[in-house]
């Protein structure tokens, strides 16, 4: 359990967690910051989808699960996440997102289906290591500045809360977002294209 970082004084955005689904259902020893869902070993090597139920993640979290073997983050975003998005575009390298990987109905200011749900590959651009979840609008030793996004601490590149990179680190590129659809209002899957959108 990874209880380092809450302040109870804030909203609560939440930390690491450990929790697993399997074919045996939820196992839940916290709740903090970031969960770690996890699809079922025989699942992941298939590279099958991965269903991810919406309902239990809070404004403000992020819930991590693995899909075909790589880290996909699922963050339900606060309307003040929201509201930052556009004043980051003059800080970021590719605003748009025309040089990064995206489905196409997904290349969009939000870069998502839904405003609030963002959804990602999380692998930094550059050499590869997982980023850590900075949700919070509030400064940060590496950007004094933080609007809320995810922070690379191998060697410092900084996204914002869509996952566009930051100009002046070493990552080239946005993170990628991986197909995904709305199963219904409380549930996506992963590694599917909406009906129509391929
Ligand atoms: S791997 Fe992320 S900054 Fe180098």
């Amino acid at each position: 359990m990874a209880t380092e970082g809450i302040n109870q004084g804030r909203r609560r955005f939440l930390t690491a967690s450990t929790a697993v689904i399997g074919g045996a259902g939820v196992i839940v020893t916290a709740i903090p910051f970031v969960k770690s869902w996890l699809p079922s070993a025989r699942a992941e090597s298939a590279g099958a989808p991965v269903t991810v139920p919406l309902g239990k993640i809070e404004k403000g979290q992020m819930v991590r699960y693995a899909w075909r073997g790589l880290p996909v983050f699922v963050v339900n975003r606060t309307p003040e996440q929201l509201e930052w998005l556009p004043k980051q575009d003059p800080r970021l390298r590719d605003p748009m997102s025309k040089e990064s990987d995206q489905p196409r109905y997904c290349q969009n200011e939000h870069r998502s289906i839904k405003p609030e749900w963002m959804v990602l590959i999380g692998i930094c651009t550059h050499l590869g290591c997982v980023p850590d979840y900075k949700g919070e609008v509030r400064p940060e030793p590496f950007d004094p500045d933080w609007k809320g996004g995810f922070y690379c601490p191998c060697h410092h590149s900084r996204y914002d809360i869509a996952a566009r990179v930051y100009q002046g680190v070493p990552a080239p590129l946005n993170m990628t977002v991986p197909p995904y659809h709305f199963i219904d209002d409380t549930h996506i899957q992963i590694g599917v294209d909406p009906k129509g959108a391929a």
